[in-house]
């Protein structure tokens, strides 16, 4: 049975009460989640508590961490402060790069203070040659769980996915080049076509920006992510 990833990235939304609505709407389905699925949601750092009163801090990653360890660091968050509460760390996601100005070296970085935190890092590329930078990099982490989130540019928050055969062979480049790692295709991933991509034979699973929003578009997303997987 294929195990399958999927990392939900709420991105900058969600009041207090709108994230509070999505843990009582969305908590009922996860008694039924099937065990071959991997379910990450990624909220921004002050609903954490929310999901963590819940006892979900097994699902549990954030969407971004400091390059520095703890310190001096107006607006931070180190990996070291969440450090036991979350398990996962999305580092390096196409929109810190674009706004916020993150290089590859900063990204090598986060991904070092993750690793020092015990906390998984999710490293985002858009383009392979990303990672041949980061070669040396992932190839460690992936030993320790580690995982790439592979997202082309054009097709995150767009509408316009790029097709499951292409994300795919996008994904064995990656393998080519880094050797045994979980590859992940996000991109304007919805119900509709999230199958497409979970049955690819080197996409180990989605991540969903726009439809993690909604726990019902979620939920129904999770479950087509599961179909034709179970051999
Ligand atoms: P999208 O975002 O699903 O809204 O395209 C994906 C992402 O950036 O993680």
């Amino acid at each position: 049975m294929k195990n399958i990833v999927v990392l939900g990235n709420w991105k900058s939304n969600k009041s207090r009460v709108e994230a509070k609505a999505w843990v009582e709407g969305f908590f009922p389905e996860l008694s039924t989640l099937p065990k071959n699925l991997t379910l990450i949601i990624c909220p921004a750092f002050h609903h954490l508590d929310l999901f963590l009163s819940s006892g979900f801090s097994e699902y549990l990653g954030v969407q971004n961490v400091s390059m520095y360890k703890a310190g001096a660091y107006t607006g931070e968050v180190a990996a070291s402060m969440v450090a036991g509460d979350v398990r996962y760390a999305m580092v390096g996601h196409s929109e810190r790069r674009k706004y916020f100005g993150e290089t590859d070296e900063m990204v090598v970085e986060k991904v070092k203070q993750c690793s020092a935190a015990n906390i998984i890092p999710i490293v985002c590329v858009s383009r392979v040659s990303e990672v041949k930078k980061l070669r040396e990099l992932v190839v460690d982490f992936a030993k320790s769980g580690g995982m790439l989130l592979y997202e082309p540019l054009f097709a995150v928050g767009s509408g316009q996915a790029q097709s499951p055969e292409e994300a795919n062979s996008a994904a064995k480049e990656l393998v080519d080049v880094l050797g045994s790692v979980k590859i992940l295709y996000g991109g304007s991933v919805t119900p509709e076509n999230v199958a497409g991509y979970t049955k690819q034979e080197f996409l180990s699973g989605v991540g969903v920006g726009g439809a993690s929003l909604d726990p019902q578009t979620f939920t129904k997303l999770l479950v087509h992510a599961l179909q034709n997987t179970s051999q």
